[in-house]
């Protein structure tokens, strides 16, 4: 079955790959349908947004669409970066400037006070408008400093619990094993072969 990724972020595209290799799955992304118009992410949750994605791919394409909504919830920030995690420091910010922004905000927050979680939401959509959504969550806290190389977004800023590293700092399989969107994909591929999900399959 042919699904496409609501998506243009090859590290997404390439992160989720793995994770579903071992399914009977093409994956196709945006970039095979470069027509395709931005989805605008409006929603207050990753649900409205994974879900909005999803839809609108899935009447865009004619083929099934598995969009992701995710982000940073840092507990000291009232939740933020959260929804807006992708432009935390601005419309176009780098990933750079936006987990700046985290370390100034946390400013010298003691190590106790720098909990954090990393939240993803998949939905899965046919071109009929029928979906499905799947959690994933990884808990740990805000490093002080930036540490690796690995990986995107505030990884180089996010140790997961119960670990000394940040997600930057790890192999990609290691970061797959632990991360909120590996939780969510592994939910996904579960559900994936169970007949409720084989929604309309064209
Ligand atoms: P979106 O899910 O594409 O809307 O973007 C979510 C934003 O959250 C990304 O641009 C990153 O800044 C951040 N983010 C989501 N997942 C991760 C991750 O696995 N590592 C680091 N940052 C992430």
């Amino acid at each position: 079955m042919k699904i496409v990724l609501a998506t243009r972020n090859q590290k997404k595209v390439e992160e989720i790959g793995r994770v579903l290799q071992d399914a009977s799955i093409e994956l196709l992304s945006l970039t095979d349908f470069p027509d395709c118009p931005e989805v605008v992410e409006d929603g207050e949750t990753f649900q409205a947004n994974a879900e909005k994605k999803a839809r609108e791919v899935a009447a865009f394409t004619g083929c099934h669409a598995l969009a992701d909504d995710s982000g940073l919830v840092v507990d000291s920030l009232q939740g933020a970066p959260g929804v807006y995690s992708a432009r935390y420091a601005g419309a176009d910010a780098t990933d750079q400037a936006n987990l700046e922004k985290v370390l100034a905000a946390l400013g010298k927050t003691p190590a106790s006070q720098r909990g954090a979680r990393f939240q993803c939401v998949i939905s899965f959509a046919s071109p009929g408008g029928e979906v499905e959504s799947f959690f994933g969550c990884v808990e740990g806290r805000i490093n002080q400093t930036p540490q690796g190389n690995n990986g995107f977004g505030y990884d180089p800023v996010f140790v997961p619990q119960g670990g000394e590293v940040t997600f930057a700092e790890m192999t990609a399989q290691q970061k797959d094993a632990l991360s909120h969107r590996g939780r969510a994909l592994a939910a996904f591929a579960a559900g994936y072969s169970k007949p409720a999900l084989h929604i309309s399959s064209s």
